[in-house]
């Protein structure tokens, strides 16, 4: 009786839905708000991290999706439909899982994540590979969803957006009001746009005396907004935000200047150290993707941008395991010895 029911039900006057709605969900949200030990000390601010890992399917996308395919349920829909970098695809997969509908998903060829293509296969979405990158993808999606009876579960669908503004609620009902400075990775920027729509709303009712600034991040490889023109051909490690032409990117805009806040692009080299000192230092497993905010706010740091003594959270988006390749690679070799413990302890350091 106390476990956490899902976005849906936690915050169920400020969505969409009736009490006829079917609710399809996996208990998503209630993710850890972890003070961050190493990052406060850096930046002399009091910095939390929003880990979005936690969620069932891996990443925030489930916030989301219980909306999207609540709504497609509700709708009559028997097919759902996306286009994605990965999490989008394995968070539509599960969810269509549970609402017993079929789910296609297209992902750009070669440039998906293992683990992510994993869980689309595991729980059974009908996966096209497409030999362009995300923005052809959503573009063949819509042009699917206009034309064929699937519904479109993107973040262009607006209860997506819905759905992952709770994210920005339980941070306020966590700390008892909202942060000075929200930081987090963009790709097609709905999350940017989603996370402005739940301070704003909680400001508007009083629930927080102020809105946060909005610091978002793209990789230098995919850095649109930053450079204001659309990438043709988009590069980044961070394949979960390798996006040259972001869908919400008029809202994304909206809510860098309506908080005072700024998007900016960080290296690959950046996203990697930031990957690193994140598992090595704080004990967090993020994709690399989800590291362009810690990113970010180093760099941020870096250039005098951090006042010290705010309150800032990072959303750190996606779990480390989706793509652990980054892990392993360059890590040391593990080193193999036999059933011995005069060996061991000579290898472990210990003797
Ligand atoms: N971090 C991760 C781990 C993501 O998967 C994404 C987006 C983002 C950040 C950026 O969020 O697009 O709302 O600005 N992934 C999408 C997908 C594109 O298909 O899974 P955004």
């Amino acid at each position: 009786t106390h476990q956490w029911r899902g976005i849906i039900e936690e915050y169920r006057d400020r969505l969409p839905v009736s009490d006829s709605t079917p609710v399809v969900t996996l208990r998503e949200g209630g993710t850890p708000l972890v003070p961050a030990q190493v990052l406060s000390e850096r930046t002399g601010c009091e910095v939390h991290l929003k880990v979005e890992g936690a969620n069932p399917t891996g990443s925030f996308k489930d916030r989301g999706m219980t909306m999207a395919i609540t709504r497609a349920k509700e709708e009559g829909a028997q097919a759902v439909i996306c286009a994605s970098t990965g999490n989008t695809s394995a968070s539509a997969a599960a969810y269509a899982v549970r609402a017993g509908m079929v789910c296609a998903v297209l992902v750009p060829t070669g440039k998906i994540a293992l683990g992510k293509m994993g869980q689309a296969l595991v729980h059974g979405a009908k996966i096209l590979q497409v030999d362009g990158n995300f923005d052809d993808c959503l573009t063949l999606a819509r042009g699917l969803s206009d034309n064929y009876p699937v519904a479109l579960v993107n973040s262009v669908n607006p209860v997506r957006i819905e759905g992952q503004k709770t994210a920005a609620f339980e941070i306020v009902d966590m700390l008892g009001d909202a942060p000075d400075v929200h930081v987090l990775p963009v790709g097609n920027a709905g999350n940017i746009t989603a996370y402005w729509k739940g301070y704003t709303e909680y400001a508007a009712d009083g629930v927080a005396t102020k809105t946060p600034r909005m610091w978002g991040f793209q990789a230098s490889g995919s850095a649109p907004i930053v450079r204001g023109e659309v990438v043709k051909d988009p590069s980044t490690i961070a394949t979960a935000i390798r996006i040259g032409n972001p869908a919400s990117w008029q809202y994304a805009l909206t809510a860098r200047d309506e908080s005072g806040g700024f998007i900016d692009e960080v290296t690959d080299r950046e996203i990697l150290r930031a990957y690193r000192l994140l598992a090595s230092q704080e004990g967090v497993f993020v994709e690399p993707a989800s590291a362009a905010s810690v990113a970010g706010l180093l760099k941020a740091a870096e250039q005098g941008k951090v006042d010290p003594g705010q309150r800032i959270v990072c959303t750190v988006t996606g779990n480390g395991l989706k793509d652990p390749d980054w892990a392993v690679a360059g890590a040391p070799q593990p080193v193999t010895v036999p059933v011995d413990a005069a060996a061991a302890a000579e290898r472990l350091g210990l003797a």
